[in-house]
């Protein structure tokens, strides 16, 4: 059977459109459907990026309905409501708990065997509500998590240490969010552990550099949005390289939010953790071996998250 690298989109909004986008100008996809309560808006995405076919590899984009999820491969979830001002948190998560629920509840009726891969926040807490709906099994079903925070981790001390971000092997692991963590024990510099490259650098770093860094890289997202109201092309990106590791089957180690299955004795929560990642979703969980301090916070941040995913389902059959 020809391989169709088949991809659908839930959610065309400006993650969903941009991920499309960037879907095709990669030439990663044959096939795109987009899929949307608001049909005109996909239907709008699907034409404008058609538009531009004569300067892309083919591929059949258009907006559709679940009936086209069947034989795609990939379905990524972007559909969700933003944090209105005055919003909590709680009210946030139970609003786009109830779209997830009910998009997974569709793909379980039309989509024969995908990767579902879930970009809406709060992630890893949406991760968890698709593990827990989805018929797939949980190696199928995963966050974004805190790969977009790698991301920008690695490009951050990318700028600190003027050498270029592919050369630099450092992770955010845990929520993306409030309780990410960055593997300051495992970063390195191409395989050079960052303490010792610091050592035989030239240039002299103070001592809260790594703070300060981490710091700017946990509010980066809040930065953009202060900025320009929304970020989408860094998170299009990112769910763009994880849907290209699983179409080319690459066994690339990205950092996604999984389901914990005794991870320092946690169970029952989606969190950061590298895994990886080709044919078939998560083909391997990575169980880094952390400093002490850093799974310590790794426990705490699962508490925390374990407390919401709590209310969460409490409140879901209220
Ligand atoms: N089914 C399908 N589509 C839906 C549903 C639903 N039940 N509910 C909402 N949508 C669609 C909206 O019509 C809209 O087009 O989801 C889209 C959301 O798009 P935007 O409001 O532009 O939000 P966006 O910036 O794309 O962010 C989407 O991704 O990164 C995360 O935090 C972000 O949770 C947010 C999500």
């Amino acid at each position: 059977m020809v391989k169709k690298n088949k991809v659908a989109i839930i959610g065309a909004g400006q993650v969903g459109a941009t991920t499309a986008f960037t879907l095709a100008i990669k030439g990663l996809v044959s096939e795109l459907v987009l899929i949307d309560i608001d049909k005109e808006k996909a239907e709008g995405e699907a034409l404008d990026i058609n538009h531009g076919m004569p300067f892309l590899n083919p591929a059949k984009i258009y907006a559709g309905t679940y009936a086209d999820t069947k034989d795609a491969e990939v379905v990524i979830i972007t559909a969700g409501l933003p944090r209105r001002p005055g919003q909590s948190r709680r009210d946030l998560i139970h609003s786009n708990n109830r779209i997830i629920t009910d998009i997974v509840q569709q793909l379980n009726k039309y989509a024969d065997d995908p990767v579902i891969i879930v970009a809406t926040n709060p992630v890893d807490l949406m991760a968890l509500s698709a593990q827990k709906t989805s018929k797939q099994p949980k190696n199928k079903v995963f966050g974004s998590g805190t790969l977009l925070d790698t991301a920008r981790f690695r490009f951050a001390l990318a700028q600190n240490c003027k050498i270029e971000a592919r050369s630099i092997h450092a992770d955010i692991i845990g929520e993306h969010g409030e309780g990410e963590l960055p593997v300051w024990s495992l970063a390195n510099i191409s395989g050079i552990p960052i303490a010792v490259y610091c050592d035989v650098c030239d240039r002299i770093c103070e001592p809260e550099k790594r703070e300060e860094l981490f710091v700017e890289v946990r509010d980066a997202g809040m930065e953009v949005i202060r900025k320009k109201g929304a970020t989408y092309y860094a998170i299009a990106l990112t769910l763009a390289r994880i849907t290209e590791a699983i179409l080319r089957d690459e066994h690339s180690v990205l950092t996604v939010s999984l389901y914990l299955d005794g991870y320092l004795g946690i169970n029952d929560v989606s969190m950061g953790l590298p895994a990886v990642i080709g044919s078939g979703g998560i083909q391997r969980v990575i169980n880094l071996p952390l400093s002490l301090d850093e799974q310590k916070s790794f426990i705490a941040t699962a508490e925390v998250l374990k407390e919401l995913a709590k209310d969460m389902e409490e409140f879901k059959h209220q």
